[in-house]
């Protein structure tokens, strides 16, 4: 099975979510499965300055206003997996996040940048611009490779099927329809049943309408996107395409994220022996200048400081959590006015509450190592990368129970907790009082120490691998391209 990856970002070149770390991480395992994977990435500099032995495969004219385009093929570091570059330096060329200047706006042209990404997707697909490599699957991720299933579908020859993944549903690439024809597509694109949506032109929607099969990242969120509640408005186009989307949940690269081999961390650990555990609380309770008490239960985040996180509702539990002898340690970065409120609050109880505004991968892991808990209380979450890392590390989940966090952390209900399946700490409404309701709980059980120790040992022993998610990826390749019958993946 020959299968292109299409996304505009790869950990660990460049990353600005979980989005990256799970296009590192799937393709590798694809291979893994016997599948010959490739991936196809815009040429930014951190990655076309890190992709090895690149080599030309084609050069196109003038197109999206790029002047020349070349398109490389060369190896991802640290990878089993070729990439394919498109280097385009007008368009591509620039320092700093994918999608945005460093003042926080959009890129003004990325309706260019990433229809050119969709474009060159297509095109591969069709066996037209690399002779010796034609795909049978082209999987493209999020909305900025979404453009890529309009084109395959408006160029009959192609052949291969497409496979859409959704990440995130709330970001959906929408331009002026005005600029509809930069994109050279037919206008019987440009409608309601097409990628029209509600007068601008959507990416997201260009891949909902025109992919073979859409997934995306956990069972639970596949079932919330077609409700008004989880849809972002477009859970009318998620119905009309009942019966061909179908949740797979992430892994967890165990290469990157294993408290046994972490060298990032001031001592390593095992279900086995979690004494190192400690000593990474010790260190973070240093490093951050939080109290050195090994008996205060650290609470961590890690995450993108936005409304879909509910860390707002995090900071209406806070007292409540300090009250109770709670310790705070978060790490992010996004919204001002979250990153001024909990800095504020970080200044206000110095010794209890650590803020560390920015973005900084070595801290993500002495932080989810040294934590006793980490909290992720979305108001949505397609899945959710840091429960997973924190169930991997012996620290505990509470999270809201939505999305992915619903299929990954089994809330530590009497009955859980009797027939040793609880993982960690769920709550259901949005709100401080039931986040606090949880942080209590969590409280509790850590108050007793053999429970406490259940859990963890419970936690680590869940195994969220990529092996198990590609050999679904694999099934639904095989359907979609009718090497073997139709029948339905199981989520
Ligand atoms: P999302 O993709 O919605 O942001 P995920 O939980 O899927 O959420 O993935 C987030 C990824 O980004 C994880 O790998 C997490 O460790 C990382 N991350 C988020 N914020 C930061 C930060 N400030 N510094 C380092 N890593 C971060
Ligand atoms: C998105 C989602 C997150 C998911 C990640 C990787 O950024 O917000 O829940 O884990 O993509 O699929």
């Amino acid at each position: 099975m020959r299968v292109l990856h299409v996304a505009a970002e790869v950990f660990p070149l460049i990353k600005t979510g979980g989005l990256a770390d799970v296009v590192g991480a799937l393709p590798q395992a694809l291979i893994g499965c016997g599948a010959e994977t490739r991936l196809l990435l815009p040429g930014l500099p951190a990655i076309a300055d890190a992709v090895l032995h690149q080599k030309p495969v084609c050069t196109l004219g003038a197109v999206f206003g790029a002047g020349r385009v070349t398109v490389r093929l060369g190896q991802l570091p640290y990878s089993r997996v070729p990439a394919y570059v498109i280097d385009a330096p007008y368009l591509y060329r620039r320092e700093g996040s994918p999608y945005q200047a460093s003042d926080g706006t959009e890129w003004g042209d990325n309706l260019q940048r990433f229809g050119l990404l969709g474009w060159v997707a297509a095109h591969l697909g069709a066996g037209e611009l690399d002779p010796g490599w034609t795909p049978q699957v082209v999987h493209a991720h999020d909305w900025h490779a979404g453009m890529t299933c309009a084109y395959m579908a408006s160029h009959p020859p192609t052949r291969a099927a497409s496979v859409f993944t959704i990440h995130n549903l709330a970001f959906q690439g929408l331009f002026a329809q005005a600029d509809f024809g930069l994109l050279g597509l037919p206008a019987r694109f440009l409608v309601s049943h097409g990628v029209e949506y509600h007068g601008q032109v959507s990416f997201m929607k260009a891949g909902l309408k025109y992919a073979n099969r859409i997934t995306t990242v956990s069972p639970t969120y596949a079932a919330e996107i077609a409700t008004p509640e989880f849809g972002a408005g477009l859970d009318g186009v998620i119905r009309g395409r009942a019966g061909q989307v179908s949740g797979i949940l992430n892994g967890v690269d165990g290469t990157v994220w294993n408290p046994e081999r972490d060298t990032g961390l001031v001592a390593r650990y095992s279900a086995q022996d979690f004494r190192g555990k400690a000593l990474c609380k010790q260190a973070l309770q240093t490093e951050l200048g939080l109290a050195v008490q090994a008996d205060a239960p650290v609470f961590g985040i890690v995450s993108r400081l936005s409304s879909q996180k509910g860390l707002d509702l995090v900071l209406g539990a806070l007292p409540g959590l300090l009250r109770r002898g709670g310790q705070l340690a978060l790490q992010g970065t996004g919204d001002p006015a979250l990153e001024s409120a909990f800095a504020a609050a970080a200044q206000a109880n110095p010794g209890r509450v650590a803020v560390r505004i920015g973005y900084d991968e070595a801290l993500a892991h002495r932080l989810i190592a040294g934590a006793d808990v980490i909290m992720v209380p979305s108001r949505f979450e397609p899945c959710g990368l840091t429960q997973l890392y924190g169930l991997r590390y012996g620290t505990l989940p509470l999270v809201r129970r939505v999305g992915g966090l619903v299929d990954t952390v089994v809330d530590a209900t009497a009955d859980a907790v009797t027939a040793d399946r609880a993982t960690g700490f769920a709550f259901d409404a949005a709100s401080p009082a039931a986040l606090e309701n949880a942080l209590q709980r969590a409280i509790e059980f850590y108050q007793q120490p053999p429970l406490w120790c259940q859990l963890m040992l419970r936690a680590m022993a869940q195994d969220f691998s990529w092996e198990g998610a590609a050999r679904k990826y694999m099934a639904l390749y095989a359907e979609v391209t009718g090497t073997r019958p139709v029948g339905r993946v199981a989520a």
